[in-house]
């Protein structure tokens, strides 16, 4: 495994020159980890949310450790937390505050990083990464699924994510250079959504979890329409994909 990204943290603004920048937030504003503690011990049992992978029937896990690990069972018991998602499957999904939160940190997001209005995704994309298995292990952009070139790439821990449970990803566009993004809960890492990432085998033993979201300066914002996303069945357009926060 190669070295880790050199990370640098930025006390506030989003400088569009660097392509991986790392900012904090404050873990006592926004309580993720202790929503996803309380669904998952609801849920599953599970009262360690970097154990979730042991609260899982083997035979609902990915028979693959790279192919089928982006959407699994336990995506489906995940994404119950908050019933904005409306994928809870048999789950019963209990309003958590977790969307009230997520809605605050893009707040947060826009005014303190970016320091100007944003387009955000209106629902963030929940990543699990299990021991022995990849979380999505194609190297990718973005943009190769569609994704409009404007958007700027947000990735979130929630657990440690470190070593192999995270995600690698190259220090400049096209340069290959694939490292890990070291990580804690607290961190929020923007990156440029040129340059190309994924994730290897997890063979740390936690569960990594994570969120990741995108942004698009309203500036640039044009609109995606007939384009879609093809996890979220979305139309890249306001209301659909996107968000704004009308005052
Ligand atoms: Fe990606």
């Amino acid at each position: 495994m190669s070295a880790a990204v050199a990370l640098k943290t930025h006390p506030r603004r989003f400088d569009p020159a660097a392509p991986l920048q790392v900012f904090e937030w404050d873990t006592a504003a926004y309580d993720f980890q202790g929503i996803y503690t309380a669904h998952l011990k609801e849920t599953v049992g599970c009262p360690d949310i970097e154990r979730f992978h042991e609260y899982l029937p083997a035979e609902r896990m990915p028979k693959d450790p790279v192919e089928g690990t982006a959407h699994t069972y336990g995506h489906d018991l995940l994404y119950a937390i908050d019933p904005a998602f409306r994928q809870a499957g048999f789950v019963t999904a209990k309003d958590r505050g977790f969307i009230a939160a997520y809605r605050r940190l893009m707040r947060f997001v826009q005014d303190e990083v970016f320091g100007e209005p944003v387009i955000f995704q209106r629902l963030p994309s929940l990543r699990i990464h299990y021991p022995g298995f990849t979380s999505y292990g194609v190297m990718h952009t973005d943009r190769e699924y569609s994704h409009p070139a404007e958007e700027i790439n947000l990735w979130m821990p929630i657990t440690r994510c470190g070593g192999t449970a995270t995600m690698v990803i190259e220090s400049a566009i096209g340069r290959g250079d694939y490292s890990p993004v070291n990580l804690n809960y607290g961190n929020l890492l923007i990156f440029d959504s040129a340059l190309m990432h994924g994730n290897r085998v997890n063979e740390e033993g936690y569960t990594r979890l994570s969120i990741d979201m995108r942004v698009i300066p309203q500036r640039i914002w044009r609109d995606g329409r007939g384009t879609f996303s093809a996890t979220a069945g979305k139309e890249f357009t306001l209301g659909q994909y996107y968000d704004r926060f009308e005052d």
